[in-house]
């Protein structure tokens, strides 16, 4: 359906887990999330009561997130039902792709069409210090795993950090001449809980044209990337800009967290619960947040943080 300013709006975001099996240090705290009971967050019912709520407003593509969303002991089964709700023509996820050796198979006999990977670093020590508890052989395990699993689309997510791995854009970007995923290059949203990154960690995306002046435009996907190719690559580079050229006049999208928030804008902190509700109160609810959706969120820097309200791991990106 149609927002209040004409966006249509088909596509939601549902972290399934505000857990991790990592700790990326722009995205949760080190001691990890505080445990809400069980009776609080939404069970397997109530996200696919939801999904079907939304996918009978026109919700066409469903992105299952986190938190990690492979360290959810249902996620198969969860992945499969939403998978076969009417109206859902896509199911994707992002993973940190730490447990795709063990699951990319299942996903993609599930029905996962498409895999979103984030890794920053091609540097094991980088990788371990981002992570602060996981190892680049790992993640690149995962990619293999995405890779042979037959999904129809990989891509991998970099958050851009100064002094981190800015070094390293080039050689990242080299991923696509490899293999056949769009590298994508995601300026870092500046969020409450990020004592470690200011002013000098953020990055604009343009530094990635000047470092790789050889990649040339090419269409977009419908995406939030601007894509650009590299000469004889397989897949795309993909610049998301959300602080420095942000989205928001052609945005797409809502979100429903794991304890049943929804949340008509990423950087707003208007939240409206669906726990405990009918699928049709659940959809009369939806229908009024998606038309009300906010034009733009306020603008974000070092010292204008986001109004979120919550750290990345309990949205989910
Ligand atoms: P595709 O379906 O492959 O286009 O994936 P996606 O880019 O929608 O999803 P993904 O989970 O891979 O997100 C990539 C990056 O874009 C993450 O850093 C997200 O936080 C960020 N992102 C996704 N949607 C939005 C949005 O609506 N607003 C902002 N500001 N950032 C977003
Ligand atoms: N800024 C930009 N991207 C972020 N992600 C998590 N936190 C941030 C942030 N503060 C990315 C992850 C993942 C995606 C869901 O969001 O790297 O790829
Ligand atoms: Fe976990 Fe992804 Fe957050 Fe890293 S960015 S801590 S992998 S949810």
């Amino acid at each position: 359906m149609r927002d209040q300013f004409e966006r249509e709006i088909n596509y939601m975001r549902l972290s399934v887990t505000d857990r991790c099996n990592l700790r990326c240090r722009y995205c949760m705290p080190e001691d990890g999330v505080c445990k809400k009971p069980h009776e609080q967050m939404l069970n397997e019912d109530e996200m696919i009561a939801a999904v079907e709520a939304a996918a009978s407003l026109g919700i066409e593509k469903l992105r299952i997130t986190g938190g990690e969303p492979l360290v959810k002991r249902n996620i198969m089964s969860l992945c499969a039902r939403a998978a076969h709700v009417p109206g859902i023509r896509e199911v994707c996820m992002t993973t940190n792709g730490v447990l795709l050796p063990k699951l990319a198979k299942g996903l993609r006999a599930a029905g996962v069409r498409r895999v979103n990977i984030s890794l920053d670093t091609l540097n094991p020590d980088k990788y371990a210090y981002i992570t602060r508890m996981g190892t680049l052989d790992q993640a690149l395990a995962g990619l293999d795993a995405a890779l042979d699993a037959g999904f129809d689309k990989v891509k991998i997510n970099a958050v851009l950090i100064g002094g981190f791995n800015d070094g390293e854009i080039e050689e990242m970007a080299k991923l696509t001449l490899t293999y056949p995923v769009d590298v994508r290059f995601i300026e870092l949203m500046p969020m409450l809980d990020q004592p470690e990154f200011g002013e000098r960690a953020f990055i604009p995306y343009t530094r990635v044209l000047e470092t790789l002046p050889q990649a040339v435009p090419v269409r977009a996907d419908g995406g939030v990337a601007k894509l650009y190719r590299l000469p004889g690559a397989k897949g795309n580079i993909g610049l998301i800009s959300p602080v420095n050229a942000h989205f928001c006049a052609g945005c797409n999208r809502i979100r429903l967290t794991a304890d049943g928030k929804l949340k008509p804008c990423l950087h707003s902190a208007d939240e409206i619960s669906l726990k405990g509700m009918t699928r049709e109160a659940m959809r009369e609810t939806m229908r009024q947040v998606i038309f009300e959706k906010p034009a733009c969120h306020a603008e974000l820097s070092a010292s204008q943080r986001s109004q979120a309200g919550r750290n990345m791991n309990q949205i989910g990106g």
